[in-house]
């Protein structure tokens, strides 16, 4: 690591709504409540002080839980990390906003919630049951409801200040377009899958524009196959510049203007993925050039059926 390098500590803010989104950020798609407690506590120890959170991982107590730990021996306070948690396809309608909001800050023992999502634009059938299915297992939708119906109840969290700022997640750039156009306060953040092999450049600029934080989840490709830390392009600038080649995606993700999401339960991983620092230019350059494998790991975004999750929920 360079000496003084603060590339770690790179926050954005936001331009809708209000506070800033360190752009490390810690994802708790973790399946297991001790694992999630565990790694939440350590991430924090780390330094991480972005954490992204959501009903539909049904671990929100065990991030809470970490928190109100790490939080009480006064090393870290409540005001210095960003918490998003994000709404389940089963709550659109907007009379079931609110309540879903409320039980998903009390869960996390907050007094107030950074950014709230919509985790998927897509309307399952109002419920307890997170995956409502007919009798020949497809999920029912809810025709009932528009996207911008549960936007406009999200904005109302906004106005009463218990959220300081809202998004959208695996949306297409369409209908990202489609809700900032018709909004009254605009998506702070917009979170996609996004690394070197789904760079997502047309949105990316499109946030820009907007004043919207992209939002990379899966940094590292959900460290699948093919895996990203293994690409010839990846391995050789670590090799150059001396770093993991986790820390190089990492670093290109913070260097071209992205907040990212990444997530471990191994302490090696959570630190190495912490300790970031700035690559050269041409490295950045180089990656966005020549890495030019194109996949796409995630395919919630085309039906809102989570039927890819790392590790079985
Ligand atoms: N909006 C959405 O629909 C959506 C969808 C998916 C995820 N997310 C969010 O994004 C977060 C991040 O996604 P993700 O978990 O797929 O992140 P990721 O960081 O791309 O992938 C995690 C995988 O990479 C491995 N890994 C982590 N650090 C590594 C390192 N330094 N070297 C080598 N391998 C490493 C992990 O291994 P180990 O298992 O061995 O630690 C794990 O298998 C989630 O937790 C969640 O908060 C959102």
């Amino acid at each position: 690591m360079q000496a003084g390098d603060t590339l770690r500590y790179t926050k954005i803010s936001l331009v809708h709504g209000s506070g800033a989104m360190p752009a490390l950020g810690f994802g708790t798609l973790i399946p297991d409540p001790v694992a999630t407690k565990q790694a939440i506590k350590t991430a924090l120890e780390v330094g991480f002080r972005h954490f992204d959170c959501a009903e539909r991982y049904r671990n929100e107590e065990a991030v809470g839980a970490a928190m109100q730990e790490v939080f009480k021996v006064g090393k870290v306070r409540r005001q210095d990390v960003f918490v998003t948690t994000k709404i389940w396809n089963t709550n659109h309608r907007p009379d079931r906003v609110k309540p879903a909001f409320e039980a998903s800050r009390q869960r996390l023992r907050l007094d107030y919630i950074d950014c709230y999502l919509i985790h998927t634009p897509f309307a399952f059938q109002p419920g307890a049951e997170q995956d409502p299915r007919d009798e020949h297992g497809q999920i029912i939708y809810d025709s009932g409801v528009t996207l911008l119906d549960t936007w406009q109840a999200l904005e109302s969290l906004v106005d009463e200040g218990i959220c300081k700022s809202i998004g959208l997640s695996d949306i297409s750039l369409e209908k990202a377009q489609e809700i900032v156009g018709a909004a009254r306060i605009k998506p702070a953040v917009v979170q996609v899958e996004a690394h070197p092999y789904l760079p997502q450049w047309e949105l990316l600029d499109f946030c820009r524009r907007q004043g919207i934080v992209l939002l990379a989840f899966a940094a590292l490709g959900h460290g699948m196959e093919p895996k990203l830390v293994e690409h010839p392009v990846i391995t050789a600038i670590a090799r150059r510049v001396n770093k993991t080649p986790a820390q190089v995606v990492l670093a290109w993700a913070i260097q071209r203007g992205t907040a990212l999401l990444t997530t471990s339960t191994l302490p090696r991983y959570i630190q190495e993925n912490f300790e970031v620092s700035t690559l050269p230019d041409d490295a950045v350059q180089e990656i966005s050039d020549s890495v030019t494998t194109r996949v796409r790991f995630n395919p919630v975004v085309e039906t809102g059926v989570p039927g890819f999750i790392p590790r079985a929920l």
